[in-house]
């Protein structure tokens, strides 16, 4: 069943009821100002930092669900509604979303009436957008009384939440020309406000919550719009918000358009006042006129989409299956650009008080990202291996406002590291950008530490050698890429967070999952060690590499399938000795993607038995079977019930690992069939079953432990985004950047037998044609000539390479 479908020529999601499985939603910004909005209305908005620079407040956990958001109100004549459907909940005659690039519309139409929110954050401004359009419909004249809704967060979102002995005492506002700005704090330390004003002349105003909903009121009583008359109340601490009344006369056919601009803004602090207690609101005037006029809203509305146009262009693929163009070239480098952005801070399952950037996380989500905005994931590396220690081990996260490391979470994750290398090769794979790697960063952010990037990764490189346990593999440390998997950790405390508890001294607990990254990572250690010139150090890495694969030949192969781990004691997890838990999906792939057992088979048995063991119709569950019971020497992996999260649920970051592994020995149908199970848009005729938005990749489906099989929560901040969009682009599609050239080796199902990729990599761009009988095996030509092999050398910037390619 759908709710809605994809509009792909306008690069959007077009939901047509309001009456979804669960609130669908999109991202406003991709700089510094951001906003969530929902199907009908709901949302936050905020600036850089979801905790920490709240604009405006929204409440998880609330009931009905998703209440609270921008709400545009209508008095028709007495009959009041929305067209966000929310918080009225009045029938329509029309609903229609249209989530865009960086945009949503929400339009309503009732009684004869159009109404139609456009809502954007436009390029390099801090401000979202709120473009209203009434249009009347009818054949008699119509006046109609409009309102807005925003209600303010006084800045710090958790505080927000729960300080209310102070809270409620200083909220504080100022009017202006029908301009209302929200200044709590601003008299003592804060030198940053907010406004939210509209391009026309009001009729009325509210700024106090009580005044404006009505003592006792929900958003769906609001006594102002049924008033059809604002109380022009002024807030002193409790709760205030913005709200305008406009009234329009509309003849019929007509259409009124309004601009609703919500900024952020900030004084220098020996600027902040215009007179004692007024701030000075200079830069608000000025942003504001920048929107008096609503052609001014459309040429930046057009601006936004010009962004988008660029941003998309640099890699597109044309076959005959419309669900891969359009997550390869719409969807899924979008929800790349929000994960690069968000990490995994604000959704509609993150509140964005809670986590900062994660070292692991942000460094996988580069990989989808880098070739969008590559002097972004410049910076980002930099800032990622400042918190990195001297010893190669790393702050698991740090705070997106400070850059620093987050003391409360520590370290001692010992996979960090490593991704860390991954990273910067993808970018320096795609920007040539070797310079890089003499970049002084610092360790711990303490620039007196400083040494060139290459020393970081070094170090990055020597974490695992030295952290290695009795059988030659790393140490696990707290977790690795599987935050609950806590070997160490041994908690009877209710309640416990399991990633920061003191951990056992004394154990021995091992991960085959690091040991397949160090084979899988380390050669991009050993390439750019080579063309520093530095041979000796290159011979030392690739001994270490060809150590670590003969280690887990020896003591991580299972028989049939890669071995999890090993614990404390130094017992085997994920093994057939097992009860539970027997195999698991990380190591599987990582082990084969470095490499380990393609040439003596082990890599076919183990990628037949996660085939036999953890495939489902929804993906692969992350192991088999389920724990059923708390394993306290396991930690927070048995905690979930059986089917859920990292207790046998279909994990979908780890899914891209066995696509990549099953492309690895050449099976091009499994591949695709793996691809096609978790990729969102082929999901969407089960949106009842999978419930969550159909054009963006959730984090977890529930498995086939679990009674809700096959559905979805935590959509959109998950690092299957990058993942999924390096599987399908340069493994599936098989084009993909290496350090001198172009890598075109696809290997995708038959079914997908003709296509073109456009790829835009260091200044050229390259047309590659491919036809695909399915399997693996390339034959290239260039420009006309025969390749030998599949790297095709970098053109010149500004050359257009034409490559056919026959597989
Ligand atoms: C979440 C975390 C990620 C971790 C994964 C598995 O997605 O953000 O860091 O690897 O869970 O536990
Ligand atoms: C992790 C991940 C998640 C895991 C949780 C444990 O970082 O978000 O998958 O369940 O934290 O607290």
């Amino acid at each position: 069943m759908q709710f809605g479908h994809f509009d792909d020529e306008a690069r959007e999601y077009v939901i047509t009821t309001p009456h979804t499985p669960y609130p669908w939603i999109n991202y406003l910004g991709s700089q510094e100002f951001f906003g969530l909005v929902s199907h009908t209305g709901g949302g936050y908005s905020f600036y850089r930092d979801a905790k920490m620079r709240r604009l405006t407040r929204y409440r998880y956990n609330n009931i009905p669900v998703d209440d609270g958001g921008r709400y545009f109100s209508i008095n028709d004549g007495g009959d009041v509604w929305s067209p966000s459907y929310r918080p009225y909940k009045k029938d329509l005659d029309r609903f229609e979303t249209r989530h865009g690039m960086g945009y949503t519309r929400i339009t309503g139409e009732r009684g004869g009436l159009e109404a139609s929110v456009l809502f954007f954050v436009p390029v390099d401004i801090n401000a979202e957008i709120h473009q209203v359009t009434l249009t009347n419909l009818s054949d008699a004249p119509k006046a109609v009384d409009l309102f807005s809704f925003v209600e303010f967060c006084l800045w710090n979102a958790e505080d927000d939440q729960t300080n209310y002995q102070r809270n409620l005492s200083i909220g504080e506002v100022e009017v202006e020309d029908g301009a209302i700005y929200h200044k709590t704090e601003y008299r003592e330390r804060r030198n940053h406000y907010a406004v939210y004003a509209v391009n026309a002349p009001i009729a009325g105003f509210d700024t106090d919550r009580d005044a404006y909903l009505g003592y006792g009121n929900g958003f769906h009583e609001a006594a102002v719009p049924h008033a059809a008359t604002s109380q022009d109340s002024v807030a002193s601490g409790w709760y205030p918000i913005a709200s305008h009344h406009l009234e329009a006369e509309l003849a019929p056919g007509e259409s009124r358009q309004y601009t609703f601009v919500l900024g952020y803004l900030e004084n220098a602090d020996d600027d902040k006042w215009e007179s004692p207690g007024v701030i000075n609101k200079a830069p608000a005037r000025a942003l504001l006129a920048r929107f008096d006029d609503n052609a001014k809203t459309d040429a930046e509305f057009a601006r936004l989409n010009e962004y988008w146009d660029n941003l998309l262009g640099s890699y597109t693929v044309s076959s005959t299956d419309d669900k891969l163009d359009r997550m390869v070239n719409i969807w899924n480098q979008y929800q790349c650009m929000v994960t690069y952005n968000m990490s995994r801070s604000a959704s509609y399952f993150e509140t964005g008080m809670g986590r900062g950037m994660g070292f692991r996380d942000s460094s996988q989500d580069l990989l989808g990202f880098v070739h969008l905005v590559p002097e972004r994931a410049r910076e980002r590396i930099i800032d990622i291996a400042s918190t990195q220690f001297e010893d190669g081990s790393a702050y698991h996260q740090y705070q997106p406002l400070t850059k620093r490391g987050n003391h409360a979470l520590g370290s001692g994750f010992n996979d960090d590291p490593l991704w860390l290398i991954l990273g910067v090769a993808a970018y320096i794979k795609e920007t040539g950008d070797f310079a890089i790697l003499d970049e002084m960063v610092p360790f711990d952010n303490d620039e007196s530490l400083a040494q060139p990037l290459m020393e970081h990764l070094k170090r990055s490189f020597n974490h695992p050698l030295e952290k290695a346990g009795p059988h030659g593999l790393p140490l696990i440390g707290r977790a690795d890429w599987n935050d609950c998997l806590n070997l160490n950790c041994f908690s009877s405390t209710p309640g416990e967070s399991f990633q920061t508890t003191e951990n056992q001294a004394g154990g021995v607990a091992e991960s085959v999952f690091i040991a397949g990254m160090f084979a899988a990572i380390g050669p991009d250690y050993v390439a750019l060690a080579r063309r520093r010139g530095d041979d000796a150090e290159a011979e030392r890495a690739e001994k270490a590499i060809a150590d670590m694969k003969q280690a887990v030949i020896d003591h991580g192969w299972d028989g049939e399938w890669f071995l999890r781990a090993y614990d404390f004691y130094g017992n085997k997890v994920g093994s057939h000795e097992n009860a539970e838990g027997q195999i698991w999906i990380e190591p599987q792939g990582f082990c084969i993607m470095g490499g380990i057992g393609v040439d003596d088979g082990k890599a076919i048995k183990a990628l037949d038995s996660c085939r036999e063991r953890l495939n489902t119709p929804h993906g692969m569950v992350l192991q088999n079977p389920a724990y059923t019971s708390y394993q306290i020497e396991l930690g927070e992996v048995s905690t979930y019930p059986p089917g859920y999260k990292e207790n046998g649920g279909i994990f979908c970051h780890n899914n891209p690992w066995v696509i990549i592994a099953e492309t690895v020995v050449g099976r091009a149908e499994h591949a695709w069939e793996y691809y096609k199970q978790i990729t969102p848009a082929y999901r969407e005729e089960i949106s009842e079953v999978h419930r969550l938005e159909p054009y963006v990749y959730a984090q977890m489906i529930a498995g086939k432990d679990a009674s809700r099989h096959g559905e979805a929560k935590n959509s959109w901040l998950t690092g299957t985004a990058s993942w999924n969009f390096v599987t399908v682009s340069q493994y599936l599609l098989g084009v993909r950047p290496g350090y001198d050239g172009l890598i075109v080796d696809p290997c995708i199902g038959a079914e997908v037998a003709d296509f073109t990729v456009r790829r835009q990599v260091r200044g050229a761009e390259y047309v590659i044609t491919v036809t695909n009988s399915g399997g693996k095996g390339a034959t290239l030509t260039v420009d006309g000539d025969v390749l030998d092999g599949t790297v095709v050398p970098y053109a010149a910037p500004g050359s257009v390479v034409h490559v056919s390619v026959t597989v």
